[in-house]
Parts: C-alpha cells; structure tokens; sequence
C-alpha cells in the first residue's frame, strides 16, 4: 500500500510536521507562510490523501477535485471555518476540522487589548509622543471612555464571547449578550443579561463581536444597526471581518461619533478606503491567535485531526 501523502500547504508552528512524519505519513510541506497562488495550491495538493492549511485558502469544489478522490480529510488551522465548503466535503465524502478551544484565550486577550487601546486612545498616544508633537501633560488631552462602570456588549456568548466576558470581572463592569439562549457560566457569576442585539447595541459603552461567519450573518452590523450604537461606544471585532458592513462602519467613524478596534477585514488583507485615515480606529492584522503557545496547539490538534482520519478513527473536532 502507498504511504498517505499529507501536503502542509503553509509553514505554521511546529509541531505539526514532525508529527506527521512519525505518524509514518509522506509530509510535503512549504515552508512559506506569504498565500501560494491559487494555480500553486492545486498543483500542491494533486493525489494528496490529507491536506493541513489555513483560513485564507479556499476550500470548494476545484479545491477538492485538484485534490483528487484519494482526499480523506482538510484539517484547517483556524476555528473559524468560512473558508471551508462544507456541504462540498460531505459531498465528497471528505472530512473536514478546525482548531476550537485552543485559542479561545488568546482570542480573548486580543480583544480586550483592543478595548483598552480603543477607550484609553493608546496609539493615538504613542503617535504623539513618538512624531514629537506631543507637548508636555495637558488637562484635556486624549481623553477615553472610562471603563469601570461601563457596560460591555458581547454578540455571540460562544467559547472567545465568554471568554472575553469573563475579563470584564476586575474592571467593574456590567455585561450583556445577545445569544440564541441563556448562557449560565456568563448569567451566574457576572450576573450578566441576555438581549436582543438591537437593545445591546443602544444600552452597551463596549460591544465585542464573537459570532462565527455564516453567509446569513454577513453585515449584521449593517447601517442600520451601527446607527444604533451609542455616542462614544467602541466597536471592537476579532472574529470576522464580514460581519460588518466595513463600508457602512467608515462612514459612522468618520462621524467621531464612535471608536473601533479592529482585527479582522470585510476583504482581508485589504481595507476599505478611509479606514487607515481616521484616528478612531485600532486596526491589528488578524493577530487572534498570535501568541506561540497557542499556534503550537493549533499546529498539535490539526496534525492530530490528520492522524486520527488517516488511521481510520474519528476526527478529534470535525466540522464535516
Ligand atoms: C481563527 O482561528 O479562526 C482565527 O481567525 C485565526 O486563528
């Protein structure tokens, strides 16, 4: 019988690679992290029997068929999973998984180093002081939203949206969320209250959008519902950039009227025009789970993912 062939189609953490090849498989890895041409990947992946990439590569039909019918499973290397056709896979017979759990934290941790950076006006700050305009403490200068007493607005109470939750607790804050049903570990212990996302959006000083993409959720913060957010809240999104209309979201921060701290693009790794212009917006370069502890644990459940399918067991988190 062949040795499975497993193409590894960016250089991630390791120890994915090495996994692979102790679990006796053909590991073809590039050792690139800048996205291969399309034309690249398909070459790339032909007569592959497992395929380890990430979420800026598109997993569809010419995916799958370039793959070939030796295909058992694409491990992705991210939670978040809008780059995957799903139903395509199942078509196919193709298992499919992502990384939940392990980056749930340093998700979190980002967006709340976006909701500092966003009230307290710190990069503004360090623009000042750095470009040497800045001219000695003045009373008014670069004043911020106070976040103790604030309210903070999560859509979506999954894994990242309570997680994000729980680190409210040592700045004496209120919570609510807007969630399909009541989420206990968030109604318990930080007493917080379920809403609907119209009223979440007009009662919350901070709103965090941790809800996954699906085509139904595309622009759910559309004009409408951004003109809803109150004067001097902060929007803040680590999740996807789709969920917003960007262009809509331009407008309103040009207004002044609101604050953002962005991690994700309506058209990653492009921006919307204006949005690199305007003062009151943070903007990341999708750094979620940036932090090697946790990369390397994405790298350990995709390769284990892999394992599993090729050695004829469940994957360990399938999506398909
Ligand atoms: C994800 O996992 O979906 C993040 O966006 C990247 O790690």
């Amino acid at each position: 019988m062949l040795t499975p062939q497993v193409v590894i189609t960016h250089l991630i953490s390791p120890p994915a690679e090495p996994m692979l090849r102790e679990a006796g498989f053909a590991v073809v890895a590039r050792h690139d992290e800048t996205p291969p041409p399309r034309p690249e990947v398909l070459r790339m992946i032909a007569g592959a029997s497992a395929v380890l990439t990430v979420l800026s590569v598109k997993v569809d039909d010419e995916f799958l068929a370039a793959a070939g019918p030796g295909l058992r499973i694409v491990a992705n290397y991210a939670v978040g999973f809008d780059n995957i056709d799903v139903a395509a896979c199942r078509r196919r017979g193709v298992r499919a998984s992502n990384t939940p759990g392990v980056l749930t934290e340093a998700t979190a941790d980002i967006a709340w180093s976006l909701i500092l950076s966003a009230a307290r006006r710190v990069i503004e700050g360090d623009r000042l002081v750095r470009t040497g305009q800045w001219q000695g403490w003045r009373p008014t200068e670069l004043l911020g939203l106070e976040l103790s007493g604030a309210t903070l607005g999560i859509i979506g109470a999954g894994r990242i949206g309570c997680a994000t939750a729980r680190r409210s607790s040592g700045f004496n804050m209120r919570v609510v969320y807007s969630h399909p049903r009541d989420v206990p570990e968030l109604d318990g212990p930080l007493a917080a209250r379920r809403v609907e996302l119209d009223e979440l959006l007009q009662t919350s000083d901070i709103v965090s959008l941790h809800v996954p993409y699906r085509p139904e959720n595309r622009h759910m913060l559309d004009a409408r519902r951004l003109a809803l957010l109150r004067d001097g809240a902060l929007l803040i999104n680590t999740a996807r950039g789709s969920l917003i209309d960007e262009a809509a979201l331009v407008r309103e921060l040009s207004t002044g009227r609101i604050r953002a701290g962005l991690d994700v693009y309506e058209f990653e790794p492009r921006l919307s025009p204006g949005l690199t212009e305007l003062p009151n917006v943070v903007l990341l370069p999708h750094l979620g789970s940036a932090t090697h502890a946790t990369r390397r644990a994405m790298a350990r459940l995709a390769a284990e993912n892999i394992i599993a399918v090729l050695s004829g067991r469940e994957p360990l988190t399938p999506i398909a």
